[in-house]
């Protein structure tokens, strides 16, 4: 089969299979960040994707979408519930957010875990050039880095991980814990988003594996005689982790922000809303890492409180479906469907309601015009990898004006200091915030919004594949990827 220099490695592939009304199947071409990013880089070094289509027993010929080799891994329904819904998203997606949810812990979720990442594996070793270069995406394939190493050893292998890794003492929990460190371990580089992630994990491989870390190294030891020396005089692999925090292609947001029809669809929406004074936003996968909860009840108890009506303020939501098979997914929307039901029962008028809520996605377009129309984002996350809606509601503000509501918890708060930064859990603190945005005078709004804008123009998401693709270059050098 045809073999590629440049291979990245992900669950979902850049593409969706839409299924039309009389039957027949296609594919859409998902432009998500990601895949924005590496689009050029893999058109310049004939890339290809491995990854699954999003169903099961859906099996494919590999076929080129947008100079893209697409390369499908099929799951059976069977292991879409028990590597996908189970192991990732019911075990690992709780623990990598400090056990908001509690994990299950289920022993043929880790064996379905295995297998599946071993396919993915064997499928991208199948594929890869001598010499050339795979990079690995996420949590839910956290053994592959190893895996490749065992059948690739000439390969440059990176891995990212795009949600947060957590402390010692609540990844300890895992009963895979070593294989996990130990998967992770066989990538030459693994990127994080905050300093704390990467950190996080150098502790725990020097506690659960005894490995010795100088940061921002860790030293694997192995038998290859060829390998250096360390200073403890033990052969060594060296592993470079880091934190590489990822971000948006913020000129495209701006693109479509300076579009008339978009800022005229803007005004609609707030007409629609009855003109309030003030239009708040919500904009996040209907997940519990989310904090939705938390910023319903504290715009539930301003409201109650008689600090505003909803005259003054309305809450916009949208909440797009997310793994709604998984038990604490079904859980939550019910949870939200009553409080949002409650407060509107409430509050609303006949001419204004309180929270406007939306469970659906949208495209890209819609998006910007919420954002053009909320004067306050709330992005009220108890634990995110990155957060990038905080990064594109900043980038769509051509006006520096509208004011950021951000999360301690959400990694964007390691680079966006001029947000309104809260704690999610006070909800006291978080009204008292919510006002005080609501009350922002405009002079602090454009200082604050202005300097949120460089830092997000200035780090794009083509920076953030450029500064790891050089990374793993660093390893051998002169096997380069064009960035
Ligand atoms: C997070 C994860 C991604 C995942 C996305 C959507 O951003 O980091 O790996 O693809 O959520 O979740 P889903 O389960 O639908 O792929």
């Amino acid at each position: 089969s045809e073999r590629y220099g440049f291979v990245v490695v992900s669950n979902r592939l850049p593409v969706d299979r839409v299924i039309a009304e009389d039957g027949s199947a296609s594919w859409q071409h998902s432009p998500g960040g990601l895949v924005t990013a590496l689009e050029p880089v893999m058109q310049a070094n004939d890339g290809a994707w491995v990854g699954w289509a999003g169903q099961p027993d859906l099996e494919f010929e590999p076929f080129v979408d947008q100079g893209i080799s697409i390369v499908p891994v099929p799951l059976s329904a069977e292991e879409v519930q028990r590597y996908y819904e189970g192991f990732s998203n019911d075990t690992l997606w709780p623990l990598y957010h400090d056990v908001i949810a509690a994990p299950t812990y289920h022993r043929v979720w880790w064996e379905a875990y295995v297998q599946v990442n071993q396919r993915f594996a064997d499928r991208a070793a199948e594929i890869t050039e001598e010499g050339g270069t795979i990079w690995v995406q996420d949590y839910q394939l956290q053994l592959v880095p190893k895996m490749l190493r065992e059948i690739r050893p000439d390969v440059t292998i990176g891995f990212f991980n795009h949600i947060p890794f957590p402390p010692l003492g609540i990844f300890s929990q895992l009963p895979w814990r070593k294989q996990i460190l130990e998967g992770l371990l066989g990538a030459d580089v693994i990127g994080f988003q905050r300093a704390d992630d990467a950190s996080n994990f150098s502790r725990a491989v020097r506690h659960l594996l005894g490995h010795a870390t100088t940061r921002p190294y860790i030293e694997v030891p192995v038998d290859d005689e060829s390998a250096p020396v360390s200073r403890r005089g033990k052969k060594v692999r060296r592993v470079l982790a880091k934190h590489f925090p990822i971000s948006i292609d913020a000129a495209s947001y701006e693109e479509l922000a300076a579009r008339p029809d978009i800022q005229a669809r803007a005004r609609e929406i707030r007409e629609g809303l009855g003109n309030p004074k003030t239009v708040m936003l919500g904009v996040d996968r209907l997940d519990y890492t989310k904090g939705i909860r938390h910023r319903m009840k504290a715009f539930g108890e301003l409201l109650a409180d008689g600090r505003l009506s909803v005259e003054d303020a309305t809450l916009v939501q949208v909440a797009s479906p997310s793994r709604e098979r998984v038990e604490t997914y079904k859980l939550l929307r019910d949870e939200i469907e009553l409080t949002v039901g409650r407060v509107n029962g409430d509050y609303a008028t006949m001419s204004h309601t309180a929270i406007s809520y939306h469970h659906h996605g949208y495209p890209r377009e819609e998006m910007v015009a919420l954002y053009l129309a909320a004067d306050i984002m709330l992005v009220t996350a108890l634990r995110d990898g990155m957060n990038l809606v905080a990064k594109e509601y900043v980038a769509v503000r051509r006006d520096n004006d509208g004011v950021l509501v951000l999360s301690e918890f959400a990694g964007a708060a390691d680079e966006l200091k001029s947000a309104m930064l809260i704690n999610p859990h006070d909800i006291g603190g978080m009204k008292n915030t919510i006002m005080r945005a609501i009350e922002m005078p405009k002079r602090d709004r454009t200082t604050r919004m202005r300097a949120l804008r460089r830092r997000v123009l200035d780090n794009d998401v083509a920076k953030w594949s450029a500064s790891f693709l050089q990374a793993l270059e660093n390893v051998r050098p002169g096997q380069q990827i064009t960035p």
